[in-house]
């Protein structure tokens, strides 16, 4: 870090220490919230905040609902498209009755007949992954069938989903970073009675007061080009943006909001908090996650957020007052890739841990990522600017998810680790062809999935099914701390997940429950969503039969 850079960031804390000192607690539980040294507000200093770009009906994001039109979605480069916004040099873009729309949030109804053709304008393969949906094999688009360039591809299926956040990227092997990194990735937002019950209690408009973040790492440039350390430990950017906005701010009114965050970054876990000016953290209110909304709201003030995650949450605001400010903040938190085996472990103090990136006069910050994973940042802020009267009360329920009877399941067990150069599940590196884990459909199933003391984190993805969490079990203290009951489980594992980030030396117990309405069998994969690692094969088939 430059001594310039040093100084500025000097100032910036002095200035966030005076004014918390000078704030008069603007939050009725302001006294009982954590507090967090305000010299944990890092803003880059540099970036000036801009206003937070929101999707409308087209351009950037914009929504689009098909109700049962066939949608054509071209990969391929981006052309124009707003200077604002901060994307990557690709993008997907649709046509949908006279808007036009890159990187589409596709709106569909649960029972919903979608039909898309992906049509492939890049210069290399592509096909894909509608991440999360509940759809057979032809329509997962895991990369066993891709499309050549100049090639189309139909999907055709039925949205099984429940309501809720989910989101579209390309999976051909080997090529699934490159491309998600540089432009192909979109949301999916499903709809149902209990969405727009939801909805109408809270009072919340689409775009206005329930708005989705799209969270993407970026490095200077357009190019991808992982270092060997990029490939063992994932690809960070130097910042991160939030629907392509680098440091956004909101202008909002005293009620509450909603968020639904995607975290499509290739390899960034986030620590997600909400402060208030005066440093306090606001308590926020999980209404959903990857396998959308929870039976019950669930409050809490941190949440991790690894890859391929996705986070519904609820922010009142009904008790700030005019001119306060809450921010959007990733925390300080270590990120564990210096549990890393011996082979590797010198690539790891080029990445920075949490404590290279306290150590402001580090000389360890030049390689790889000037932003090192687990170290804070400001991602959004809510300037508030009108007055409103907010009555909604939150609902008690918010969905019925019957549990999973897991009475005489089959117990099956994977193991992460590293070896030989190359991240594995249960000692395997994905191959096309390799023999499958073999389920058997109709049937109930427990994972227990490991990850070994010298690991890092792994965020664990599976097709077509989600994991009803049973329970964590030793993982690091920072994690546990955040345990909601005895299980060890975060307020974001209820519900169901698609997506479960795996700490070194922690166990987390599933369960899944194999029916499916599809004829035949099936063939799905579950992987390490770290992009850079399922690239790089910590990933397996699996076989529903
Ligand atoms: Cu989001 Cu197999 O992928
Ligand atoms: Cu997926
Ligand atoms: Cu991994």
């Amino acid at each position: 870090m430059s001594a310039n850079l040093s100084r500025r960031r000097l100032l910036h804390h002095l200035g966030a220490i005076g004014l918390a000192a000078a704030a008069r607690p603007v939050w009725p539980d302001a006294a009982a919230a954590v507090k967090i040294p305000s010299a944990d507000i890092c803003v880059t200093g540099d970036v000036r905040a801009q206003p937070l770009f929101v999707a409308g009906g087209d351009g950037y994001l914009g929504r689009i609902a098909p109700q049962g039109d066939l949608l054509t979605l071209t990969a391929g480069a981006r052309e124009g498209g707003k200077a604002i916004v901060t994307q990557g040099p690709l993008a997907f873009v649709a046509r949908h009755r006279g808007r036009r729309c890159t990187n589409p949030t596709l709106v569909l109804q649960r029972g919903e007949r979608v039909r898309i053709d992906l049509v492939n304008a890049l210069s290399e393969p592509t096909i894909t992954h509608w991440h999360g949906l509940l759809v057979d094999t032809r329509n997962d688009g895991n990369g066993s069938v891709l499309v050549p360039p100049g090639e189309r591809f139909g999907y055709d299926f039925e949205v099984r989903n429940r309501s809720g956040m989910y989101w579209y990227h390309p999976h051909p092997h080997g090529l699934t970073a490159s491309q998600t990194y540089r432009g192909l990735y979109g949301a999916i937002l499903v709809e149902d009675d209990d969405e727009r019950t939801l909805r109408s209690t809270l009072d919340v408009v689409p775009g206005r007061t329930d708005i989705p973040l799209v969270l993407q790492d970026r490095r200077p440039g357009i190019t991808y080009a992982p270092s060997p350390a990029d490939l063992t430990h994932g690809f960070l950017g130097d910042g991160i943006v939030v629907n392509g906005t680098p440091y956004g701010y909101l202008d909002v009114a005293t009620r509450l909001y909603r968020f639904r965050i995607l975290n499509a970054t290739n390899a960034r876990t986030l620590k997600l908090a909400f402060r208030t000016a005066g440093g306090a953290l606001l308590p926020f209110v999980v209404l959903g996650n990857d396998g959308g909304l929870l039976e019950a709201p669930m409050r809490c003030e941190q949440v991790f957020l690894s890859t391929a995650e996705r986070l519904d949450v609820a922010v009142d605001l009904s008790g700030a007052a005019i001119g306060d400010s809450v921010r959007l903040e990733t925390l300080t938190f270590d990120p564990m890739h210096a549990e890393m085996p011996d082979a590797v472990a010198t690539d790891h103090s080029a990445m920075g841990s949490a404590s290279s990136a306290s150590a402001s006069s580090s000389s360890r910050h030049h390689a790889n990522s000037l932003w090192p994973e687990g170290s804070p940042r400001a991602l959004l802020e809510l300037r508030v600017r009108e007055r409103v009267a907010y009555t909604r009360q939150m609902p008690a329920r918010l969905a019925a998810i019957p549990a999973i009877d897991t009475a005489g399941a089959t117990e099956r067990a994977f193991r992460l680790g590293y070896a030989k150069g190359r991240w594995r599940i249960n000692d395997r590196v994905f191959e096309m062809g390799m023999p499958p884990v073999e389920v058997k459909r109709g049937t109930v199933e427990t994972w227990l999935i490991r990850n070994y003391h010298s690991s890092m984190p792994h965020p664990m993805h599976l097709h077509a099914f989600h994991f009803e969490v049973l329970a964590r079990e030793t993982g690091p203290d920072a994690v546990a701390s955040l345990a909601v009951d005895r299980t060890g489980r975060l307020a974001s594992d209820f519900g169901r997940k698609d997506t479960l980030l795996v700490w070194p030396g922690e166990s987390v117990r599933v369960a899944i429950d194999f029916t499916h309405p599809f004829p035949g069998a099936q063939s799905y994969l579950f992987h390490c969503h770290n992009l850079e690692h399922e690239d790089g094969g910590m990933m397996l088939p699996l076989a529903v039969t």
